[in-house]
């Protein structure tokens, strides 16, 4: 294989996961229930019936995990803070054991010169504020607040990046309008007052942040670029509803642009100066990338105003996602073109892909699959700098195989290959890869003109 482009100076190599998916210790130091431990013990709700009750025991076992992320040469871990960690019933004071945990990890990621990147949300909301409508209930973007602000009263002087929420889009679509994810409701369209909910909690999670810390601040959204497949109007209509549902509806507010047409929550539900709340200027956006999505004209009578079908033509990883490596290109330069300067720094934080790792007889792991997915999705990365968008960083999902919400242990996203019942962690060929691929980086080698040492906004341990 070719050897990877270089990248910027100073750009941040990085490896993702999340509290539920790795952590495990679920009943631990006073953790209370999220509603993705109710809904993983509900029956036929996770294809292999597991649940993240032990995961990777990544709650016991994050040394030995800061250690492989050490040997990779990364310079940031972006981890996820678990709410009923912290605030239990989802309110009222800080648990101390909790926070200590995330203090512990902090730590540990510093004395090894990697950056602490924390999400505040990664779709684990204590199951009493669901209890009480979760994001359907205005109150819980306040509660989101209140707990941002006990996260970073602890953590605000190491934490290198904030970011508030994980995925919105996601959350509200498979969480609460389809039910394929926790909490499980299935509200279809009548789920959009979680998108304002949670745009709500995010823009006031910012202001709480900025009065705690002066490290930049966040939200990761999911992006997929639209493929309209057919050529009739309905069917190019049907491409940009699904855009404005999956690309606009979470970036347009926050970027200060209001709510695209036709989701708009209301009046009902939008009071006067939340546009404001929500437009509150944030230092970077985290990108999710992962594939493309076909889109066609709906058949008559359906309650959606787009139907999905699958994109022919390409490699397909184990989760069936096909592989479209320049979409991610596609998707930075159309947020560039889409905002101009509206659009801050991106960090890509999340990229990654499943397949069905297993040792061979030696022992050894290799993922060659995994390998040419990063080596690819990096090279549109690259093109996308040169075609001038402002790419800061690209963390990998994931560093661990972990737990895949409803599809439990059965996609491995790890460069480590783990052992679900031993909790043995095997490097894979991709983390060799990845992590020469950073001493590559690090030692300079040729740069693209005009890329090294431009003004950055904020500076960044570790890479480069
Ligand atoms: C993203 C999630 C992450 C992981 C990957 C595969 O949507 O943010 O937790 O499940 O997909």
């Amino acid at each position: 294989m070719t050897s990877t482009p270089t990248f910027p100076a100073g750009f941040r190599w990085g490896v993702s996961t999340s509290a539920y998916q790795v952590e495990g210790a679920a009943g631990t130091d006073g953790r209370g229930p999220s509603v993705w431990d109710t809904f993983a013990h509900q029956t036929g709700r996770i294809v292999d019936d597991s649940t993240g009750d032990v995961a990777c025991d990544h709650y016991h076992r994050y040394a030995e995990d800061v250690a492989l992320m050490a040997g990779l040469g990364v310079s940031a871990y972006r981890f996820s803070v678990a709410w009923p960690r912290i605030q239990p019933p989802g309110s009222g004071p800080a648990s101390p054991r909790g926070l200590d945990f995330y203090d512990r990890l902090t730590d540990a990621l510093l004395t090894r010169g990697i950056d602490p990147v924390a999400t505040l949300y990664h779709w684990d909301l204590p199951q009493p504020l669901e209890d009480t409508g979760g994001w359907l209930n205005r109150d819980t973007a306040h509660r989101f607040a209140e707990y941002a602000d006990l996260v970073a009263a602890r953590l605000g002087d190491r934490v290198r990046l904030w970011i508030t929420l994980n995925e919105p889009f996601v959350h509200m679509s498979f969480g609460y309008g389809l039910g394929t994810h926790a909490p499980g409701r299935q509200l279809l369209f009548d789920a959009v007052p979680v998108a304002h909910h949670q745009l709500l909690g995010h823009g006031l999670a910012v202001a709480a942040l900025r009065a705690r810390t002066t490290s930049p601040v966040a939200l990761t959204n999911n992006y997929s670029p639209v493929r309209v497949l057919g050529d009739t109007d309905a069917d190019r209509a049907a491409g940009a509803a699904y855009d404005a549902l999956h690309n606009r509806l979470f970036t347009d507010p926050v970027l200060g642009l209001g709510y695209p047409p036709d989701l708009e929550p209301g009046p009902e539900v939008v009071r006067d100066g939340d546009l404001t709340t929500i437009a509150t200027p944030i230092d970077v956006l985290g990108v999710n990338y992962y594939n493309p999505t076909g889109v066609h004209a709906p058949e008559e009578g359906s309650p959606l105003p787009f139907a999905q079908a699958d994109l022919d033509g390409y490699p397909r990883t184990a989760f069936d996602w096909p592989v479209v490596p320049d979409g991610l290109r596609e998707l930075l330069v159309g947020l560039r073109d889409r905002y101009g300067d509206a659009l801050p720094p991106i960090e890509i934080t999340e990229s990654g892909c499943a397949y069905d790792d297993e040792p061979d007889a030696d022992g050894r792991v290799h993922d060659p699959e995994r390998i040419a997915y990063l080596d690819g999705h990096l090279r549109a990365v690259r093109a996308a700098i040169d075609e001038g968008v402002d790419v800061r960083g690209y963390f990998v999902w994931s560093l661990l195989d972990n737990w895949e919400w409803a599809e439990g242990f059965t996609k491995r996203f790890g460069l480590v290959h783990v052992d679900v019942d031993t909790q043995a962690r095997t490097p894979k060929s991709s983390y060799a890869w990845y992590r020469d691929l950073i001493a590559r980086s690090r030692e300079g080698g040729p740069r693209a003109p005009g890329l090294d040492g431009g003004p950055r906004a904020f500076g960044f341990g570790g890479g480069g």
